[in-house]
């Protein structure tokens, strides 16, 4: 899996002579490829019912997850996006059919993942079918999420777990569980949601940032006093003060969807300070594609992350829409989307069906390190949507 062409350059990189992507054929590769992985998933859940959803490939091995694994709803989401493309009854039928796997997670606490888990398939499938069943899920899940909300600290827990290490962890990913919120005090009236979710947004510009906009991965709070931080750590970056790539794209694509939902200018000035950062990077190959992390002292010969590269062009696809920089975002999403299209996407019958190639999961921890992974997939088309 080497990836064909590496120039060291800042990705100031060339705007000028930004390649249009060919989303018809882009989407009509990844529908190949998404009916192979079908064929996959339904071939594993003989074996094993409990597995819903593809994950990943490690060690050449396919890999599903059960529903409560944060990227569960990754995979029926993407059937929508494919739905939503081509209008087609054979994607709405598959989109149903593997959404309802996830419903369950609609009561779980245990995590914060649930904007990931469920506002995808969910939220995509109430946005394009008006299904009232969908609804009451996607309300059920914010009042879930929102359990995890501490008013001495303002901001929503990550994990529960390794108590050891921290005692009430923050991570910038957690940002995008805010969409959940609105769209449920959208749904519902009730402001609750949309509080904790301002809330979580505004602590999180205070604390989890540095100065040139580029964010630490976990932020550990002091819930029983003051609402202090504790601690200012990473979990999947290289180093406590490094910036790690994916945690840089959901902070962009975070603060881009709270300044949508609340349009506080604040968010997007938030929301162009982390697009600077990202795309005035000095370290970002010419394709536009990021290393795992911007400060591992190892680059260039470490792996890249494909789905910090896809957060990000759907990021900034959207954006575009509000900032002053538009010209500029819409131009380096169309560069990071024709790289994607072009230099990172599978083989046709390769990868089990994943659609693109190049992604760190879990660097620290020696997982998923330059492989396919279902949320590279899921934002990719979504960018492939929104760019046109
Ligand atoms: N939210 C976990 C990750 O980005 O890997």
């Amino acid at each position: 899996m080497k990836i064909k062409m590496m120039f060291l350059c800042a990705l100031s990189f060339n705007l000028a002579n930004a390649q249009k992507v060919n989303v018809k054929q882009a989407f009509a590769s990844a529908a190949k490829q998404t009916d192979i992985l079908i064929k996959n998933v339904d071939s594993a859940r003989l074996i094993k019912p409990n597995l819903v959803s593809p994950r990943t490939v490690e060690k050449g091995q396919f890999k599903m997850v059960v529903s409560r694994d944060w990227t569960s709803g990754f995979f029926p989401a993407e059937l929508w996006y494919f739905y939503q493309y081509t209008k087609d009854k054979k994607w709405f039928n598959l989109a149903r059919k593997y959404t309802e796997d996830i419903k369950k997670e609609q009561y779980n606490r245990g995590t914060h993942d649930l904007g990931f888990m469920i506002y995808g398939p969910f939220g995509n499938g109430y946005r394009l079918t008006g299904d009232t069943a969908y609804k009451a899920v996607i309300i059920q899940a914010a009042k879930s999420l929102s359990t995890r909300f501490n008013k001495t600290a303002g901001v929503l827990k990550s994990w529960d777990h390794n108590g050891d290490k921290w005692k009430y962890p923050v991570i910038i990913d957690n940002m995008m569980n805010l969409e959940l919120l609105f769209e449920a005090t959208k749904m519902t009236g009730d402001s609750s949601f949309y509080k904790i979710a301002v809330s979580h947004a505004d602590h999180t510009i205070k604390n989890h940032f540095r100065p040139d906009f580029s964010s630490y991965h976990v932020i550990d709070y002091d819930t029983l006093k003051s609402g202090n931080i504790l601690q200012k750590l990473t979990a999947q970056g290289y180093a406590n003060e490094s910036a790690w790539a994916r945690g840089q794209a959901w902070a962009l694509y975070g603060y881009t969807l709270c300044f949508r939902e609340t349009k506080n200018k604040a968010y997007l000035a938030q929301a162009d300070g982390i697009a600077g950062f990202i795309l005035n990077s000095k370290v970002t190959p010419a394709d536009g594609i990021p290393y795992w992390d911007y400060n591992d002292p190892n680059i260039p010969n470490v792996s890249r992350d494909a789905s910090a590269a896809a957060i990000t062009a759907s990021a900034l696809y959207e954006l575009a829409k509000y900032s002053g920089n538009a010209k500029k975002y819409k131009a380096a999403a169309d560069k990071i989307l024709y790289s994607l299209s072009t230099k990172y996407t599978s083989k046709i019958g390769d990868n089990y069906g994943f659609i693109l190639e190049h992604s760190t999961g879990h660097r620290p921890a020696k997982s998923e390190i330059d492989v396919p992974i279902n949320y590279a997939d899921y934002y990719y088309l979504e960018a492939l949507l929104r760019s046109k």
